[in-house]
């Protein structure tokens, strides 16, 4: 028995090779096969069909009355699924007809699903190809099924034409097709600047009510023909890069935390639509991107979409400490980039002051009020008053002017020299040199400070343009700044 296995394994060998042939694109029986044409043709159930033979059309030269002539006969062969068992087609001559280089179904049915070869030989030439046909149902309450519509892109007021493809063989050469359209299935009244031309549907300019589902109707014979395109709107294409909202873009800012905490960077930006690509936004520490610095505690969160219309979308990426540790210090950035250029942000990541409360990275108006309701529980026995002005904008250029040349209004009523002790100097220590350092230093407020910048009357501070005040206490209120004239007598009192 020894010596039949090598004989076993050739016999094998040679089975198998021959069936890698007979599957394989190329040349069986002497005939060469061009496998599936790209070109697939998809109907409707009730709708008629002409299959071409794809030989005539881009792999030979000669086309059909060529062939004939040079004594080459063309055959029909179909198949279910491509390299199944392909057996001769009978037709009838009504519904099922071979005219020429084509077949045709008039209508097609559900059971034409499958796979059309045709074969063009003598007997030493031999060419093949199959094309593969699709008939679908209408989806329920449909005209169309969505698996077969066609897709189209058009930006927000620009011009769009939408074609009603593929139907040369119903329509006579040299006359205009007659064809109904119809949106989201129903006839419609359209606009004036929608004009229907020949072939098309044409949009002079689109709005974003044009999104939706087009079907071009015409008549074959007793028969209808429809097809049916998806027309999606983007806003027009970005010539700008992205736009960082969250922390201010070429600024830096700082974030005070306590070694051991969580820190969670939260970058949001905005990207005008640029096409497919998705949106590229990352952190980096200094010059490393966050996956270089190979520590598990730092991570980098998935991209997060938060908004998004006609293609233009606002998204989000989180960077996180689980531990904030003293060599996690430093310099970070967020990057945002599209194909005109890139921006960023800058984080100053920085161990917390002694005196600091929790400040939030999200800085502002709101982590300066809870630090100032934190401090005036603290001193409330003493006089501390505040007048905080709402800046415009959080990157802080003051360039909107009059009335800027402070921030903030910040009083401190000396407590009486007989009530001096230590305690009370430290106090007065916070109101008038802490305090203001914190909030000039590190938000960039510009306070005014009786004791330290004399009368407002010279300067271009006012009163006047303050939208409303919160009172924490008798001796603190802060102020938001607009054009509204309210009294700080009456807001203060
Ligand atoms: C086939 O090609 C010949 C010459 O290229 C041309 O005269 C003839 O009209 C073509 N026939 C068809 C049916 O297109
Ligand atoms: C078969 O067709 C080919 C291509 O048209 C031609 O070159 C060849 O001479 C034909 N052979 C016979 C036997 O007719
Ligand atoms: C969808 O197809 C069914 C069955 O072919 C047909 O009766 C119906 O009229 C079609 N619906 C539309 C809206 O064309
Ligand atoms: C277009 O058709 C799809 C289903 O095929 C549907 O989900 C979508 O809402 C339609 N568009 C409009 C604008 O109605
Ligand atoms: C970080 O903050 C963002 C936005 O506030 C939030 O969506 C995310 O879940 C936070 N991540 C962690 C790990 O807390
Ligand atoms: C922080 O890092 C960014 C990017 O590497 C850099 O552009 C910026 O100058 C750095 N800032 C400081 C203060 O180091």
């Amino acid at each position: 028995m020894k010596g039949s296995i090598p004989l076993q394994v050739l016999l094998y060998a040679t089975l198998i090779r021959s069936l890698k042939v007979v599957s394989k694109r190329g040349s069986v029986d002497g005939c060469t096969d061009w496998s599936v044409d790209y070109l697939k043709y998809k109907v409707l159930l009730g709708e008629p069909v002409r299959i071409k033979c794809a030989l005539f059309y881009g792999y030979i030269r000669a086309n059909y009355t060529h062939a004939q002539s040079a004594g080459l006969s063309l055959m029909w062969y179909k198949s279910v699924g491509h390299g199944d068992f392909e057996e001769p087609i009978t037709f009838d001559g009504i519904r099922m007809s071979k005219e020429e280089d084509s077949i045709w179904f008039r209508p097609a049915e559900l059971q034409d699903v499958g796979h059309y070869s045709c074969v063009l030989r003598n007997s030493t030439y031999c060419m093949k190809v199959s094309m593969s046909l699709t008939v679908s149902e209408n989806d329920t309450d449909l005209c169309y099924n969505s698996k077969m519509k066609y897709l189209e892109k058009a930006e927000l007021s620009k011009g769009k034409d939408i074609l009603c493809p593929g139907i040369d063989d119903y329509i006579q050469p040299g006359k205009d097709p007659e064809i109904v359209w119809y949106k989201e299935c129903k006839p419609k009244q359209w606009r004036q600047s929608i004009v229907r031309r020949k072939d098309m549907l044409s949009i002079k300019e689109v709005r974003e009510d044009d999104i939706g589902n087009y079907t071009c109707e015409l008549t074959f014979g007793n028969f209808l023909v429809r097809r049916t395109t998806e027309l999606s709107v983007t806003a027009p294409l970005t010539d700008k890069p992205p736009k960082i909202i969250f922390p201010a873009e070429n600024k830096m800012s700082i974030m005070e935390m306590q070694l051991g905490s969580l820190v969670n960077l939260t970058c949001r930006a905005f990207f005008g639509y640029s096409g497919d690509v998705s949106p590229l936004i990352y952190w980096m520490k200094g010059e490393k991107f966050i996956e270089d610095l190979d520590e598990s505690r730092i991570r980098e969160s998935e991209i997060k979409t938060l908004r998004e219309h006609l293609g233009e979308q606002e998204v989000s990426i989180s960077l996180t400490i689980d531990a904030l540790e003293e060599t996690d210090l430093g310099n970070y950035t967020c990057f945002v980039e599209n194909g005109n250029g890139r921006r960023q942000a800058n984080v100053l990541l920085t161990k917390r002051a002694e005196l600091m409360y929790t400040v939030e990275l999200a800085g502002g108006l709101g982590a300066i009020l809870l630090l100032l309701v934190f401090l005036v529980t603290l001193y409330k026995c003493y006089r501390i008053e505040l007048m905080l002005f709402y800046r415009n904008h959080f990157g802080g250029e003051d360039v909107d002017g009059e009335n800027k040349d402070y921030d903030a209004y910040l009083s401190y009523t000396k407590v009486e020299p007989e009530q001096w002790s230590q305690e009370s100097r430290e106090e007065e220590r916070f109101a008038l040199e802490i305090l203001p350092d914190v909030l000039e230093k590190h938000y960039g407020y510009k306070l005014f400070i009786p004791d330290r910048d004399l009368i407002p009357t010279g300067s271009k501070f006012s009163w006047s343009n303050m939208k409303f005040c919160v009172d924490f206490s008798p001796w603190l209120c802060a102020c938001m700044y607009s054009s509204l004239e309210i009294p700080i007598r009456y807001l203060c009192a």
